[in-house]
């Protein structure tokens, strides 16, 4: 089973070392995009310094003089020149931005998805389809976008702060000390932010993964739904998890909420001392108006970036969570994987053999107990059984969708372990319980099987499902779309999709788990036709609810809750008068 692999904590660096590998390709024009915010956090500081001489000598002489005699309108045309630098530096900045993020969140969520594609089926089977988004798209979206624009903004403050307490201390060392201690001490509770809310941020992804999931099943469920009047049912359960996505949301924001007044009361404390120490100051003639005017401005100035910073390091947070959690999916180690020792087979020339394998799909509950099983090449085995007793979950093992916990299974004498795994799985054609169809086209969908198919191919294939009469009554034919998850298609025609797939896959070993309960008699014999097609010259292994099916197999197994307990050919069963002989005699009553 998949692990995750403990990640305690991300520092700045170390998220930036996991991200490096994704930032390199554009690590340029990431630097061009933050380099580009350092004048324009610094030119801030320039109007507030341009304070100082049009202060001390157009005010305060009344002379009508300007500083170096230069015209009136030099420092406001100045200023307006300088902002219009600076908007057209925030927009290339803006841009960069925007484009480098993008093109890395892109390559988190290649890389996110290509995990994805490779999971082991037993991690998938334990999280929901809402966790699946949260954790693979919108996390990609938070650590990336949020990490760069925030490291940009960033900068952006930082600098603009230094340089403004550069102006601070020009004007006057004496009142910048003030200035710095408070503001310090303003910043301080932001630092204290992340641990407060990590638990909460970890809790909001579950619950956003709830809401996303509920969506899902209310669309994809919507029938049950409406037959069964569930609308209250489901209205509740999904205020429900609102509700908590609420509670969670305030409780977020009743630990961080109280830093912005904070600071704000620390500031203002800072900016009367200031005002306080600074009018003393002037008094003794130790500054000028214009100093304490431009000390004012810068520290007025001073306090949008710092209190952005406090909101910028929030989200920094954020996003270095999210930094966590989508490296924590990257690493996950996959158990049923690839590996580069394993050897491969041309194709089944022997027996597929299970030797007392043992299985359960969670630690508490053995499902398969000591299944010894042989299999020979071109014989049609047939699993039979109770419901629940473990008949999809053998055939499961074959194709490595999960692997035996003790004993082994075989093919041709080597252990399917030691089988390349894409080797394997090219071996084997499975038609499911519940066949998968994707949103496209009827050939879309059958051409999964062999992608290079040729047009005559595909007949064939068509031909042997059966499916010929159907696909010539549509309009478009094998263009015909059917929809998500083919919803647009009947039971028995969504099946003789699936058996065509597997036809053209023309593989030597064949999986069929047989699911006619939705059929009507004339779709089930015409199911059963493309059954009995795709069985022919194979090695077969058909998991059978109805036995009329299983009368000519080779051999018939009987499952009950995990065990095989009983063996032989249809006759040879009947004759034992055992558990086969109870399940015939069970429909035989039925259907007569
Ligand atoms: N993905 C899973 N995770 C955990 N338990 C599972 C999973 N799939 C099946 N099970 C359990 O394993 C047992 C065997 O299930 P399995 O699907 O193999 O039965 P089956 O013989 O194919 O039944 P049916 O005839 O109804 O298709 C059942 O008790 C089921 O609850
Ligand atoms: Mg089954």
């Amino acid at each position: 089973m998949a692990k995750y692999k403990e990640i305690k904590k991300v520092n700045l660096i170390e998220a930036y070392k996991r991200m490096w590998p994704l930032v390199k390709p554009y690590w340029f024009r990431c630097l061009l995009a933050t380099l580009i915010t350092l004048p324009i956090g610094a030119l801030d500081a320039v109007i507030a310094l341009a304070l100082k001489p049009f202060m001390d000598t157009v005010v305060v002489s009344q002379n009508g003089t300007t500083p170096f005699n230069l015209p009136l309108y030099v420092i406001p045309v100045f200023i307006i020149t300088f902002t219009i630098f600076q908007s057209a530096l925030e927009y290339a900045s803006a841009y960069l931005s925007a484009w480098t993020g993008g093109k890395i969140t892109q390559e988190m969520k290649k890389k996110l998805y290509e995990k994805l594609l490779t999971l082991d089926t037993s991690f998938l089977d334990s999280i929901s389809s809402g966790l699946i988004v949260t954790r693979f798209d919108s996390d990609a979206n938070t650590a990336c976008s949020g990490l760069l624009n925030n490291v940009k903004t960033f900068t952006t403050r930082i600098f603009s702060s230094l340089t403004l307490i550069g102006v601070l201390i020009y004007t006057s060392w004496q009142l910048a000390i003030i200035a710095i201690v408070v503001l310090g001490s303003a910043l301080y509770p932001v630092t204290k932010i992340r641990k407060k809310i990590k638990k909460i941020v970890a809790q909001s992804v579950v619950v956003n993964g709830q809401v996303l999931t509920a969506f899902n099943e209310t669309y994809a469920g919507s029938k049950t739904i409406k037959s069964y009047n569930l609308h209250t049912y489901q209205r509740n359960k999904f205020f429900g998890i609102l509700t908590q996505s609420f509670k969670l949301s305030i409780k977020n924001t009743q630990r961080t909420a109280w830093l912005s007044p904070v600071m704000h009361i620390i500031i203002a404390i800072g900016m009367a001392g200031a005002i306080w120490y600074g009018s003393y100051l002037i008094k003794s003639k130790t500054i000028s108006a214009g100093d304490f005017v431009a000390f004012i401005t810068a520290m007025l100035m001073l306090y949008t970036p710092i209190k952005n910073i406090g909101k910028n390091f929030n989200a920094v947070q954020l996003s270095l969570m999210a930094i966590e959690r989508v490296f924590e999916m990257i690493d996950m180690e996959v158990s049923i994987k690839e590996s580069k020792k394993a050897k491969n087979i041309s194709t089944l020339k022997k027996e597929i053999e299970f030797k007392n394998v043992d299985f359960s799909y969670t630690d508490e509950k053995p499902i398969l107990k000591n299944i010894n099983l042989t299999i020979q090449k071109g014989q049609t085995v047939a699993l039979v059984g109770n419901s629940g007793g473990g008949k999809t979950t053998v055939v499961n093992l074959i194709p490595r969708f999960y692997d035996v916990n003790n004993g082994e299974i075989l093919i041709d004498g080597t252990n399917i372990k030691d089988i390349s795994l894409s080797n394997l799985r090219d071996k084997i054609a499975v038609v499911f319980q519940d066949n998968f169809l994707f949103s496209g086209t009827i050939r879309d969908n059958i051409m999964l099987g062999k992608q290079n198919a040729t047009p005559k191919e595909v007949e064939k294939a068509i031909q042997m499902a059966c499916l010929d009469e159907f696909i010539n009554s549509l309009e478009k034919g094998l263009d015909t779309e059917i929809g998500e998850r083919g919803v647009l298609l009947s039971g028995g025609q969504k099946q003789r999709i699936a058996i065509a797939r597997a036809f053209l896959k023309d593989a030597p070993i064949v999986i069929l788990d047989e699911a006619t309960s939705a059929l009507d008699n004339k779709s089930e014999a015409i199911v059963q036709q493309a059954i009995e097609n795709l069985m022919k010259d194979r090695t077969v292994i058909v998991i059978a609810h109805r036995l009329s099916t299983v009368q000519n197999a080779d051999k018939i197994i009987v499952i009950n809750s995990g065990e095989i307990i009983e063996c032989g050919t249809h006759q040879e069963l009947l004759n034992k008068k055992e558990a086969y002989f109870a399940l015939y005699q069970a429909q035989f009553k039925h259907k007569g």
